[in-house]
């Protein structure tokens, strides 16, 4: 079961820096694309960045719908978060090659991925360029947590609250919590 969360503590979801999966969808065929490199930039409005390389499917899909939902997987979504980050959505449709599981988002047309344990609905406010990157900012119209997993923050002691971090290459780190 999902709960709506206040935008004003929806940065909070991708917070630890963890990997995400954000979709995008083109005349209503949805795309999954890896992302590492995220980052809440903003609390009023609520904002968040993705950094999607020139050559990518999404990067293409992005600059002509605007829309994209960022999904947060937890450990166990770790062989899909591969898969999405390794194919194209130009050659392969990654719902069906990785078995995920696609869910109407509320405000946007990209749609959610249900294994995933938190989503930001997204719409392009400000487009950056950055190298061979472009910095995607996008305005979040609606967030949505796992009941159970989410209590002002993730609740890093429960194993399905764990999200990934990538270090690089195929090396991933999970969260754990540490107070003095
Ligand atoms: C762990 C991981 C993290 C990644 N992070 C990013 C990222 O932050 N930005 C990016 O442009 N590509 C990133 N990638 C690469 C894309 O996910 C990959 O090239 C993907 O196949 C592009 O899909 P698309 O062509 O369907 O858009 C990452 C890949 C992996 C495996």
């Amino acid at each position: 079961v999902k709960r709506k969360i206040p935008l004003s503590i929806a940065n909070r979801l991708i917070n630890p820096g963890c990997v995400v999966l954000v979709t995008t969808s083109l005349n209503g065929r949805p795309n999954i694309i890896t992302i590492a490199w995220q980052m809440p930039v903003s609390h009023v409005p609520p904002l968040v960045a993705i950094s999607v390389a020139h050559t990518h499917y999404t990067h293409e899909v992005l600059h002509q719908t605007g829309e994209f939902v960022i999904n947060v997987p937890n450990k166990d979504l770790l062989q899909e978060v591969l898969l999405c980050g390794k194919v194209s959505g130009r050659d392969v449709d990654k719902f069906m090659e990785s078995g995920l599981t696609p869910a109407q988002a509320k405000k946007t047309s990209p749609p959610y991925i249900k294994e995933c344990i938190g989503h930001l609905e997204c719409r392009v406010a400000k487009t950056i360029d950055a190298g061979d990157h472009t910095i995607f900012i996008g305005e979040v119209l609606h967030a949505e947590c796992k009941e159970d997993l989410f209590e002002e923050t993730w609740k890093v002691r429960e194993s399905n609250a764990k999200t990934l971090l990538h270090l690089g290459g195929r090396v991933f780190a999970i969260t754990e919590p540490y107070n003095k």
